[in-house]
């Protein structure tokens, strides 16, 4: 009797305890109100804060991968290579020139043109490139300046012109090598005014023999065995 006295009582006990909660909600909010009506918590904020609560939850997005779409998927990678290929070997046919691949050292990666001029005119301390030639009548010299910038001859004479270099100009580490023969082909040829005919490293032909094709490989095995 007792043990089902104190599981009603039990039982009881919980009941009342839920009453007391539920009559403190009211409160809560009564006592949220107060402070908004009194002005330091804006009434609007109030609102909005309990509008935030009261939304329902979105229903979770399901993005599973449809069957089918797999092997469409694992072939995707192998497309993509291909696609890429057939541009890769578009633009290598236009831009192997080295007069192209010049230009676009010297108006884009290599920057000269922003100390230069995009013409090659020069601009107040940076020079004109129409005298790269009297400067440098070798051209492995040329390319030899193009690496190393000024900053190793600053306050000294330079090139066969005997200008005195104020070592503005920096060295470019990032240029391949045969982005250096490029532009230095571009700078004596369009700028410097020298005929292509002297510069047999500067046709198109040379720079796919540099690029070191099967052609190009095979012609110098064939050449060497005769
Ligand atoms: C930050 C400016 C600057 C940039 C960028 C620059 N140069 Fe120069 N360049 C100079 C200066 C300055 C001189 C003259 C030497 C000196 O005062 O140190 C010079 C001299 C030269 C000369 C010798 C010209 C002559 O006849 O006396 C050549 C050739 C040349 N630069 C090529 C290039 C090439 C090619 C590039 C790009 C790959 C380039 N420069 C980028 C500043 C620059």
């Amino acid at each position: 009797m007792g043990g089902a006295g104190s599981a009603e009582g039990g039982g009881d006990a919980p009941s009342k305890a839920v009453e007391p909660a539920a009559a403190a909600r009211p409160a809560a909010t009564a006592g949220a109100d107060v402070p908004a009506a009194s002005g330091s918590v804006p009434a609007e904020e109030t609102v909005v804060t309990g509008g935030f609560t009261g939304p329902p939850p979105k229903p979770p997005r399901r993005e599973r991968v449809p069957l089918w779409a797999m092997p469409v998927l694992a072939i995707l990678p192998l497309w993509a290579i291909g696609y890429a290929g057939a541009f890769g070997e578009r633009g290598t046919e236009v831009s192997v020139d080295p007069i192209v691949v010049g230009q676009s050292v010297y108006l884009g990666v290599g920057t000269c043109a922003g100390c230069h001029g995009p013409a090659g005119a020069g601009q107040g301390a940076f020079p004109a490139m129409t005298d790269v030639k009297a400067t440098f009548p070798n051209f492995d010299d040329h390319l030899a300046w193009i690496r190393s910038g000024s900053a190793p001859v600053k306050g000294q004479p330079y090139g066969a012109l005997g200008r005195v270099a104020t070592g503005a100009m920096p060295a470019f580490p990032n240029l391949t090598d045969e982005q250096v023969i490029a532009v230095t082909c571009y700078e004596r040829i369009r700028f410097g005014g020298q005929d292509i005919a002297e510069l047999p490293q500067c046709t198109e032909d040379a720079a796919i023999a540099r690029a070191g094709g099967a052609a190009g490989s095979g012609a110098a095995a064939s050449a060497e065995s005769h």
